[in-house]
């Protein structure tokens, strides 16, 4: 599904405004829970449209970007200063620690539990002790309760649609998703596994890190109407 009309259609619902209202409240997270940092680790960084904000002023961080899609790496690389490693991070092996990890725009829950855990573990285990995790997914609480069957993205005459079902027991939002572009029409089948704010504190505990903050995507209290969550959590200097 990371392809170039991912992209595409994508580029729609993030217009840069919101890439600089992203950039900022990263920012300022890293400012209130660990001030002082360097250097920042965007897991699932896409196209660089976050990772080379953060490396530029006035931010400055040192920021490495891993994605599995060459074509977005390549992209990113054009676009700016921060450097950029092909890997898959379900099997992360960077012989580095960062101060910050970021996992932004759902990143990484598109795999079987075992999996969507073990990506946290080894974002955990490229931490330094002390060190801050940021994740920012959709909000569990929101999708239940403004449940959508149907979804539409429109770029000019080019249309994205989404047919959406809840699996309840498995807390899975799947979607039959149908692209017409270009006269070229697509269509495929995806999976996203959801988790409730106090799922998510378990799982980080399980991985070794302490939730410090639970937030939304205005950086206020996540709360049942809150469209996203947004995870602060804390590597432990020892695992529990
Ligand atoms: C929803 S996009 C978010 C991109 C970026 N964080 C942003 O906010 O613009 C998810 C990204 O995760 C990447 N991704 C998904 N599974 C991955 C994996 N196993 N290893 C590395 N990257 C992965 C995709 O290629 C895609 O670029």
């Amino acid at each position: 599904m990371f392809d170039d009309d991912f992209r595409y259609f994508h580029e729609v619902m993030c217009p840069p405004a919101r890439t600089e209202a992203e950039v900022r409240s990263i920012n300022d997270l890293i400012d209130e829970h660990r001030r002082g940092s360097v250097s920042v680790l965007d897991l699932g960084c896409g196209w660089g449209r976050l990772t080379n904000r953060l490396a530029s002023p006035p931010y400055n961080f040192n920021v490495l970007g891993v994605d599995i899609q060459d074509a977005y790496l390549r992209s990113a690389k054009t676009d700016g200063p921060a450097e950029y490693v092909r890997q898959d991070i379900r099997h992360l092996d960077l012989e580095r620690k960062f101060d910050v990890a970021i996992n932004w725009n759902t990143g990484f829950s598109y795999y079987s539990d075992e999996v969507n855990e073990s990506i946290l573990r080894r974002a955990a285990d490229h931490l330094v002790p002390g060190g801050l995790l940021l994740l920012d997914i959709i909000a569990y609480d929101y999708v239940v309760r403004y449940f959508r069957e149907f979804m539409e993205v429109r770029r000019g005459d080019d249309v994205q649609t989404d047919r959406l079902s809840w699996d309840a027991p498995t807390s899975r939002l799947r979607q039959w998703r149908d692209i017409s572009r270009d006269g070229r029409r697509s269509s495929f089948f995806f999976e996203t596994r959801l988790y409730p704010a106090s799922e998510m504190h378990g799982l980080l505990g399980r991985v070794g890190l302490t939730t410090t903050a639970v937030l939304d995507e205005r950086g206020a209290d996540y709360s049942r109407d809150s469209s996203r969550l947004v995870v602060v959590a804390v590597k432990r200097s020892r695992s529990a």
